[in-house]
């Protein structure tokens, strides 16, 4: 019986799961998204050409993969069938690939309301949501109001989904005093349920497990990252789901005795979208040559990433939480042209020293770096780890000796072939 491997983001989202799903999977039959939403963008480059996925899991490009939206994935059936369509248009064969849970929450066109109309409420506070309804979705989840794929086949769909848009609307109007106008984005949402019906609407948990005991390899595909998780991330600065490992397990329905490796991704350096504490943010011309150099603008919002130096304290905290036994840098390259590259190794709160991601750091934490000299040179054509200059070596060994799992891949460019496996 094979296990299901993991790939997740150990940082703040935007690490580059996209195209490492899309390298790994080769090796892969059935790729699973878990949790999140369309506030996820996975960009994959090859052949000359990029795509940026929202929903769908990042396995859909390799022929013959089943790619699977799990129960823990919440759905905007606007911008999946829009997702769907783009990729047909394509030449790209979504419908003999793509199945979706039953039991995966729909986002209702209110729901993005709800999202505008809390950020506009929170004023300064704002989390920097992406607004496509994700936190008011997984609230109607929670709070068991919710409507799901498999409604969608029921003779009663309509009828719940006015009462459930009624209760939206007395919200809007009433708490937030919120004007709206969804006619047309509903009848496009109507339109894309239409799209949805064509699809394997399944018990995705059953089709999981069968082909776990069927011998199929299984990668699931996490969006956002470790730093934004709900339980763990630097609340109330996060998503709504749990984006660690253990989101795998409920959001497609499988044991934690099923899983098997764990790649965890980071970036080289760190970035964060939105707002919320982050240590090693640089507000200076170090942080602007970040942001230039790696292209750091979102793929969902077009937002500009807020940059800083790796972060090890809260890698070290992501890693120990996911239980990984792999990890994946990527953007390596845009380091070359940095001759001093900095690492936080630890933080000062309230005068004191810590070693570990603290509840306290939401209240101003101060990083305390190490230091290491820049290979400044260019690595991109670069296709083994023996060709990578010493100091980039040594910046790999110090990360592989402080979180005790080693570096199994390394990307040093956006394309499928600018990677180095281990
Ligand atoms: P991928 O999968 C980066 C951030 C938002 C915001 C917070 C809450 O591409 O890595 P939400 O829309 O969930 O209410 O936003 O989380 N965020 C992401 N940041 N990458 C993502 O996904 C993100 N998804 C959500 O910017 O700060
Ligand atoms: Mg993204």
């Amino acid at each position: 019986m094979k296990k299901i491997d993991v790939v997740l983001g150990l940082q703040w989202g935007d690490e580059g799961k996209g195209k490492v799903v899309d390298v790994l999977t080769p090796r892969y039959d059935v790729i699973a998204r878990f949790q999140g939403g369309p506030n996820a963008g996975h960009s994959l480059h090859f052949n000359d050409k990029s795509y940026v996925l929202h929903t769908i899991p990042s396995g859909i490009f390799r022929d013959g993969s089943i790619n699977v939206i799990g129960n823990g994935v919440v759905i905007d059936p606007v911008i999946l069938a829009e997702e769907i369509h783009t990729l047909e248009a394509d030449g790209v064969d979504v419908r003999s690939k793509l199945v979706i849970s039953k039991r995966a929450h729909l986002i209702l066109p209110t729901h993005r309301m709800l999202d505008a109309a809390s950020e506009a409420a929170k004023g300064a506070g704002k989390i920097g949501s992406t607004l496509k309804g994700i936190g008011p979705t997984y609230m109607d989840k929670t709070g068991r109001n919710g409507l799901r794929m498999g409604d969608v086949l029921s003779p009663e769909f309509e009828a719940r989904y006015n009462a459930l848009k009624a209760k939206h609307d007395e919200m809007l109007r009433g708490l937030y005093n919120f004007e709206y106008d969804v006619t047309e984005y509903e009848a496009k949402w109507m339109e894309g349920i239409e799209v949805l019906e064509q699809f394997p609407i399944v018990d995705s948990e059953i089709e999981v497990n069968n082909y776990i005991v069927g011998d199929k390899a299984i990668l699931a595909e996490g969006a956002q990252g470790s730093m934004l998780d709900v339980d763990f991330g630097t609340y109330p600065f996060v998503t709504s789901s749990n984006t660690l490992c253990a989101g795998v397990c409920t959001g497609l329905g499988v044991a934690p005795t099923r899983i098997g490796e764990v790649y965890g991704i980071f970036k080289a350096y760190c970035t964060r979208v939105g707002s919320g504490p982050f240590p090693t943010e640089l507000f200076d011309e170090t942080g602007e040559k970040l942001r230039q150099l790696g292209h750091e603008f979102g793929a969902t919002t077009g937002r500009p990433r807020r940059c800083g130096w790796l972060d090890m304290v809260a890698l070290k905290y992501a890693v120990m939480m996911n239980g990984v036994t792999g990890l994946i840098m990527m953007k390596s390259d845009i380091l070359n042209d940095f001759d001093t590259i900095k690492v936080c190794v630890g933080y000062e709160v309230g005068g004191e020293k810590v070693d570990y991601f603290p509840y306290e750091v939401a209240d101003s934490v101060t990083p305390i770096y190490r230091e290491f000299k820049g290979w400044m040179c260019d690595t991109t054509k670069m296709r083994t780890y023996d060709e990578l200059p010493a100091e980039f070596k040594e910046y790999i060994k110090f990360i592989e000796t402080e979180t005790g799992v080693p570096v199994k891949i390394v990307s040093l460019g956006p394309d499928r072939e600018e990677t180095i496996m281990r």
